[in-house]
């Protein structure tokens, strides 16, 4: 009796996009193929070039068929289409390992820093979204739609704070792939995603990717002396009160002699980037920093114009650096390598 199938091999993990494949007869256990289509390969496959079926254990809506081909043992999945409800109900964890829920870096760049891998991964997603609320992306989504193939779908803040439910929802029957800037779970609250994901027993998966953490590197500042990290607020976000939480961490780096790496407010809705010299004002409001303090400003990592510059806060305060995103280092105790590193950026 023929019946729809869904055809699909473990290596390719993609059982469902093969709903709509060709009838295949099976008899009383056993199945005569006699042309088999497989639209994740290139040709229809002849039934003499396809290994003779020996075996065909139907089990809960699933056949498993066991051939032989040359030396080595294939197993064929068959899904029987009628069965397919059956199949969900019984929440096999089989489903789960088909599917994927991607967090991808972008890299520092334009999209043309995403690594080989992401791209790869992109190009197998059934779905692909993008924030780019975190921080400024100098790429354009146009361009990745052309590599990748796919359409990109830009998510805004809530999507991936309050109203998860959406993605994983999909993310339990498809491949789904989040963008995000930098590393996606460097300075980012992504996790929340990765938990709430792994309590439905979706299977995730991180694509790691530069970040600004690693860039900070290209200042010359050994990235093993930096204390905690903290983020300078945009003072009308915190009714002009320099936050006490930032200054401790600020004054115990100073106190253990590390660098404090300073990322800087954005309100990407409105397409606003806290500036060096808005940076330096906010810290000034902080008992912990002077205008006789050295700093380092690193913008633009990753760019083709990244820009280096170090000298005490009063004589770069009223500089204008160009475009963002920046951050700001407040300097501990230099190694002589580091200091004589930033003198080639000094720019009081
Ligand atoms: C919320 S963090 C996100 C970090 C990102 N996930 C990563 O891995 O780099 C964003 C902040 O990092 C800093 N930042 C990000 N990219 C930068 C770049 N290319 N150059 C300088 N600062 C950058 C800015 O201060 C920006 O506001």
């Amino acid at each position: 009796m023929p019946i729809n199938v869904i055809v699909g091999t473990n290596a390719e993990r993609r059982p469902i996009t093969y709903i709509g494949g060709k009838k295949i007869p099976i008899k009383s256990g056993r199945s005569s193929i006699t042309k088999y289509h497989n639209p994740a390969l290139p040709h229809n496959i002849n039934a003499n070039i396809l290994p003779k079926i020996s075996i065909i254990v139907p089990a809960n809506g699933i056949s498993f068929a066991i051939s032989r081909k040359s030396q080595t043992i294939d197993i064929i999945i068959f899904i029987a289409f009628p069965t397919l409800k059956t199949l969900f109900k019984f929440n096999i964890s089989l489903i789960n390992r088909f599917y994927m829920l991607n967090l991808m870096g972008l890299g520092l760049s334009d999209e043309k820093g995403l690594t080989l891998e992401g791209l790869e991964t992109l190009k197998k997603s059934d779905k692909v979204y993008i924030e780019l609320y975190t921080s400024k992306w100098f790429g354009s989504i146009e361009n990745l739609e052309k590599m990748t193939g796919k359409k990109i779908m830009q998510l805004k803040r809530p999507d991936l704070e309050e109203n998860l439910e959406k993605i994983l929802k999909e993310a339990k029957n498809q491949t789904i792939s989040i963008l995000i800037f930098g590393d996606p779970l460097v300075a980012t609250t992504h996790t929340a995603l990765l938990i709430e994901a792994k309590k439905l027993g979706i299977k995730t998966r991180v694509i790691h990717n530069a970040s600004i953490y690693s860039a900070a590197g290209e200042t010359g500042l050994h990235l093993y002396k930096f204390g905690a990290t903290v983020t300078i607020p945009f003072l009308e976000k915190m009714n002009n009160q320099f936050p006490k939480s930032v200054s401790k961490i600020i004054r115990d780096n100073k106190g253990r002699d590390l660098h404090t790496l300073c990322l800087l407010d954005l309100i990407s809705e409105k397409e606003k980037y806290m500036t060096p010299s808005e940076g330096m004002e906010v810290l000034l409001k902080s008992d912990d920093i002077t205008q006789e303090d050295e700093i380092v400003i690193f913008g633009r990592a990753g760019s083709e114009e990244p820009l280096i510059a170090y000298g005490k806060i009063k004589n770069l305060i009223d500089k204008d650096f160009g475009n963002p995103p920046f951050v700001l280092i407040i300097l501990g105790k230099l190694h002589f390598t580091e200091k004589e590193y930033l003198e080639y950026h000094r720019a009081d």
